[in-house]
């Protein structure tokens, strides 16, 4: 058997008269007088075909079956609607129940549920017009990004999940074993015994496909990776994931400047894109979720971002004379606080902030001729604060391997990530976008757990 009917988003475009076959699943059922409406969804649109059934035209027992939930298949013909909103209706001729929904036990009922608890039922949330709204929005945006690489003809590389060097130098890694924790292989000197382990060495999840994707910028110039990233950070917020994905473009013959004009022309674009793929996702997220998101999607698109250097962003900070719930000073680490205080009240837009000290910056951030600063880059967003962190990176040999010994990094395992300064170095820089993070902005959600289908945070990993 296939699929043989039409989306659902195809039948409501149809010509009046037409026979069609509709597959989807029950949102409502309104009986009145002699006839019921049912709400029928397929996935394929934000708006819902609504059929028609004249009391007596189906059997009872399939009208039974036909509840909030049931998935059907309905057989009819399309007639112009009187109601408002919509052209066509279907008025049924034939039911098919594939599977019923008893209304005494079925979690989905028809409004007034919280996000929370429809996480709790992330294996039917999917059927509700939020989460509909969101995911449609969530595969535009995959369009989106690969749309805008291959247009400017950037090789998309596959990075791997799992590796045995530490991107960001941070260790908040996911350990990847097959150890038997019951009985650990030791050394001499008490040890856990890695050699003993699948890969004869400590193993983890990726936090970043960058290095990796930085060997490919070194051949192929223009280049990007775009796959899942984990981090074993303990950070509960509405904006952090232990699972997330990560979009990171990287480019040889590239400087900071060049870098950020990417940047900027890339969340231009996909903001574009998406406003243009799913006008009725968007327009459900504005009236319903946040009435600002349209507003703010449409003045980003039009308009220039901001550029400060770290150095001015701590001293608006300082000049704002607010209480700080973390103290702000050269050389502290921005908050959510200081992001969002810089974008939603200062610029009142996105923000690039450059040239951050590079005591809390990566190791492969190009050193600046003052000593103390690192050619990084941060786009700061309203409402999300970091969307986009990058950087030119370090491409002189000898500065590298001086700041990998001084942050005592393992040396040995960033060798072949050294060996590319020794042969054929060049100027190179990238970013990293969070997927889930411009999947917030763009539709007004207000935690990352809503934007991704099966979310991964601490003390959580169910579906
Ligand atoms: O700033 P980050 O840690 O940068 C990197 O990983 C670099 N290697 C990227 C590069 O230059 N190629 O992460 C990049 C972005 C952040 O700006 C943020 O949008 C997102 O990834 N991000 C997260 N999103 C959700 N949950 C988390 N725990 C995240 N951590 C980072
Ligand atoms: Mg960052």
């Amino acid at each position: 058997m296939i699929h043989q009917g039409e989306y659902i988003r195809d039948i409501l475009r149809g010509e009046v008269g037409k026979t069609v076959h509709a597959h989807g699943w029950v949102k409502t059922r309104r009986d009145s007088k002699g006839v019921s409406f049912v709400q029928l969804n397929d996935g394929s649109s934000f708006q819902d075909l609504q059929v028609v059934i004249e009391e007596g035209a189906l059997p009872e027992e399939a009208m039974k079956q036909t509840t909030t939930g049931a998935c059907v298949r309905v057989t009819g013909e399309l007639v112009a609607s009187p109601a408002a909103g919509q052209a066509v209706e279907l008025k049924a001729k034939e039911i098919l129940v594939y599977g019923g929904a008893d209304p005494a036990t079925y979690p989905l009922q028809k409004k007034g549920h919280t996000m929370e608890f429809l996480r709790d039922i992330a294996h039917l949330r999917t059927r509700s017009n939020t989460f509909g709204a969101v995911f449609r929005v969530r595969n535009a945006l995959a369009h989106a990004i690969h749309n805008f690489y291959r247009e400017r003809g950037f090789v998309y590389v596959h990075t791997p999940i799992i590796t045995a060097s530490d991107c960001e130098g941070a260790g908040a890694m996911f350990g990847v074993t097959t150890l038997d924790m019951m009985n650990l292989p030791r050394n001499d000197s008490g040890a856990v015994d890695y050699s003993k382990d699948f890969f004869g060495k400590p193993a983890y999840l990726t936090v970043s496909g960058q290095l990796n994707v930085e060997i490919f910028a070194l051949s192929f110039t223009n280049v990007y990776t775009f796959g899942p990233t984990f981090r074993a950070e303990n950070s509960n917020t509405p904006r952090h994931l232990s699972e997330f994905w990560m979009i990171e473009p990287e480019m040889a013959f590239c400087d900071l400047e060049g870098d950020m004009e990417l940047a900027e022309a890339f969340l231009k674009y996909i903001i574009k894109y998406v406003m243009e793929a799913c006008p009725d996702d968007l327009e459900f997220f504005n009236k319903r979720i946040d009435n600002t998101v349209l507003a703010t999607l449409s003045q980003v698109v039009e308009n220039n971002f901001e550029h400060v250097t770290y150095t001015e962003a701590i001293r608006l900070l300082e000049k704002s004379n607010r209480t700080w719930e973390f103290p702000v000073f050269w050389g502290a680490d921005m908050q959510s606080e200081h992001e969002r205080y810089l974008t939603e009240e200062v610029f009142k837009k996105p923000v690039i902030v450059t040239d951050y000290p590079k005591e809390i910056k990566a190791f492969y951030m190009r050193a600046n001729d003052d000593g103390k600063t690192v050619r990084a880059m941060d786009v700061l967003a309203p409402r999300i604060g970091e969307i986009i962190g990058g950087s030119q990176r370090e491409e002189r040999y000898d500065v590298l391997l001086d700041k990998i010994r001084k942050q005592e990094l393992n040396e040995e395992a960033y060798w072949w990530y050294l060996e590319l300064r020794k042969y054929g170095s060049a100027p190179h820089a990238g970013f990293g976008l969070g997927f889930e993070r411009v999947m917030l902005y763009l539709t007004g959600m207000k935690n990352i757990r809503d934007v991704i289908p099966f979310p991964r945070t601490p003390g959580s990993a169910d579906f």
